[in-house]
């Protein structure tokens, strides 16, 4: 298991689904999902991952859609969820169990919504993730990051402290670099989530398309 050292393990998930102990989970998908997906940046029937799916409520939103929806958790928990979300509302995806530092899909991808994936996971790791999400996104593919504001006082004391990981932006600047990544001007949307943190939502194309 790739977990980083004093990270959030697969057993911190699955205590959390277990115990019922999920403010994050918003009971239904992003409000902002369904908008983005409007406006047409991600092409109808493409192949679409959602890392860190949690329960599963914007997988359900992107098959209901046409998408051709992969789904990964290494949760047991969450897989669970999500595949009985699927199964209740008659919905075909992927949903796979597995450690997103070890998977990689079976084909590019077109789309990427990680809703606090790259969150979630210790910075330590932050590197590889994004160089994953890179190599599996095909060129001209978007990465919807949907990147989580969890700044915390300690960080002046030079605590890093998570989950959530506060995605700042410049952070996130330089883990999807331009040019390899195309970045729209600021200033950048920002929704509430539950729990009381904020999320920017970064819309990135992958050069090359
Ligand atoms: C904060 S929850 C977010 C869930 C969902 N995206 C949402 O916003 O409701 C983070 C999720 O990422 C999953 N996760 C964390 N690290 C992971 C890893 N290395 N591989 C696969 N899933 C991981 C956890 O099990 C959990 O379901």
């Amino acid at each position: 298991m790739s977990d980083a050292p004093g990270g959030p393990s697969v057993a911190f998930w699955q205590e959390r689904f277990e115990s019922g102990s999920t403010p994050w989970d918003r009971g239904e998908p992003n409000p902002a999902l369904a908008p983005l997906l409007a406006r047409g940046i991600v092409p109808a029937g493409a192949r679409v991952l959602v890392p860190g799916c949690g329960a599963g409520h914007e997988v359900a939103l992107l098959a209901a859609a046409g998408y051709r929806t992969i789904a990964v958790d290494y949760a047991p928990a969450a897989v669970e969820l999500t595949r009985a979300r699927l199964t209740q509302a008659g919905l075909q995806a992927e949903v796979i169990e597995a450690d997103l530092l070890a998977w990689a899909p079976a084909a590019p991808l077109d789309a990427i919504w990680d809703q606090a994936c790259l969150a979630a996971l210790h910075p330590d790791l932050w590197v590889a993730y994004a160089q994953r999400l890179a190599s599996w996104l095909a060129p001209g593919g978007t990465l919807m990051l949907m990147a989580v504001q969890a700044e915390r006082d300690s960080r002046r004391e030079g605590r890093i402290e998570g989950p959530p990981y506060h995605c700042d932006v410049n952070a996130m600047r330089a883990l999807f670099p331009s040019p390899q990544w195309h970045w729209p001007r600021p200033p950048y949307a920002r929704h509430g989530r539950p729990g009381g943190v904020a999320e920017l939502a970064l819309i990135l194309k992958r050069a090359g398309g």
